[in-house]
């Protein structure tokens, strides 16, 4: 490290030999011969200090002792040597100054320049990179719990033989309603109520753009996958939907489904209420018991709910003694809706409805993570908040 020049070690003149406050008759010089040693001796004494280890405060203290207007030493020589010296002195004394000026100047100057450098290489080793110290540690996010249940439901169909399929989040009506059977003034629309886009006019202004709307259900890849390909289909659909429901602690404007479909040339309702089981039971547990109930979707006839034993009273309505308050003591939960692939749908793809068959299911992702987990909130998976994040790693 270097030890600066201090303020006082600077003090650039305390011999009284060659004071520069005195003048030269009080220092007794009365000779050319003299005037040239006193200078010399200055200037040996400028070389001492300007030879030491110097940082910039200290260069600055030390280029005002010697260079300051005010009271740097080449002022008070000026003053004191200089202008008082006798005639036959003035000559010399005046060109040992710029002798001197010239001296203190270009060395100083030079020191500046060794200052900076070493100032530079200094921030330099500091500011290096070691690439032996520890790294730093930064915390490592988690996958959303609803990104787990997706992840958990796919590695469940994928050990059946279903594929993974995602479509547009916008849509047109024609997908998400018409070719699932549900013309415009079908009262199911209401139910569904969504969306729409505000798009601009097209640019000719004579042709109606086509209208889009964000889509109720993940249905709409049922006729999207049907179109691309031809039976075997086997597919699960994960994705975002929206709907124009307040939000409460079940519903939200905006969440998630998984959306099933298998047709082949053989399908029948036992492969249907085979598959649904066996999803049911991988993803609940062995003892989870399962119910269908009648129910109408325009596209699957005929159509169910399907209900699950409740999973936090064992399927018998009470816990601790009091009615379970999450079945409210009905003992049974409802999951989601499917059902056969109504014929109607096929026409709409060109299946030959008298030769496939097949179903499909659609399930509301959030409420069976709701039921699975114990959450009793849905907007819970919107808010993002840390704390219940974390109990989900
Ligand atoms: C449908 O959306 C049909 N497309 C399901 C289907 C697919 C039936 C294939 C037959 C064949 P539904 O409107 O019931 O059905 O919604 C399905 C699930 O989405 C519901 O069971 C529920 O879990 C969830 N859901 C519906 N609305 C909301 C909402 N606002 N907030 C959170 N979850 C919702």
């Amino acid at each position: 490290m270097l030890s600066p020049i201090s303020a006082k070690s600077t003090d650039a003149m305390s011999s009284s030999d060659n004071n520069p406050e005195r003048t030269l008759a009080d220092l007794g010089v009365t000779r050319p011969d003299q005037v040239l040693s006193l200078f010399a001796e200055v200037r040996e004494r400028f070389d001492r200090q300007v030879s030491r280890p110097l940082d910039h405060p200290s260069w600055e203290i030390l280029r005002q002792s010697w260079l300051g207007r005010k009271s740097g030493v080449l002022t008070l020589i000026t003053e004191h040597w200089l202008k008082p010296a006798a005639p036959d002195l003035k000559r010399s004394v005046g060109q040992e100054l710029n002798k001197l000026k010239t001296h203190l100047e270009t060395t100083l100057e030079e020191r500046r320049v060794d200052v900076e450098s070493l100032a530079d290489h200094v921030a330099s080793i500091r500011d290096r990179v070691d690439l032996s110290l520890p790294g730093v540690n930064r915390p490592v996010g988690s996958r959303h719990l609803i990104r787990q249940v997706f992840q958990e439901i796919e590695d469940i169909f994928f050990s059946i033989g279903f594929s993974v399929v995602e479509g547009p989040e916008i849509e047109t009506p024609y997908y998400n309603f018409e070719a699932l059977n549900i013309p415009e003034f079908h009262p199911v629309r209401d139910d569904m109520d969504t969306f729409y886009l505000e798009l601009p006019p097209s640019p000719d202004k004579k042709t109606a753009p086509t209208q889009l709307l964000l889509r109720t259900h993940t249905s709409p890849m049922q006729i999207r996958t049907m179109e691309k390909q031809k039976p075997p289909v086997r597919v699960i659909v994960p994705g975002k939907v929206y709907r124009r429901d307040n939000p409460d602690a079940t519903h939200s404007f905006a969440f998630h489904q998984i959306e099933g479909l298998a047709v082949d040339t053989d399908i029948t309702f036992c492969d249907f209420t085979g598959t649904i089981e066996y999803f049911v039971k991988q993803f609940f547990g062995p003892s989870v018991k399962t119910r269908f109930r009648p129910s109408y979707f325009p596209f699957t006839e005929p159509s169910v709910e399907f209900d699950v034993s409740c999973p936090f009273c064992g399927g018998t309505g009470a816990s601790n003694g009091s009615t379970c308050s999450k079945c409210k003591g009905a003992a049974w939960i409802e999951l989601f809706g499917a059902g056969m692939v109504d014929p109607a749908v096929y026409g709409f793809v060109n299946y030959d409805a008298k030769k496939v068959s097949g179903f499909a299911f659609g399930i509301g992702i959030d409420r069976l993570a709701m039921l699975k987990y114990g959450i009793d909130d849905i907007q819970v998976f919107f808010q993002n908040d840390v704390r219940f994040l974390k109990q989900f790693p």
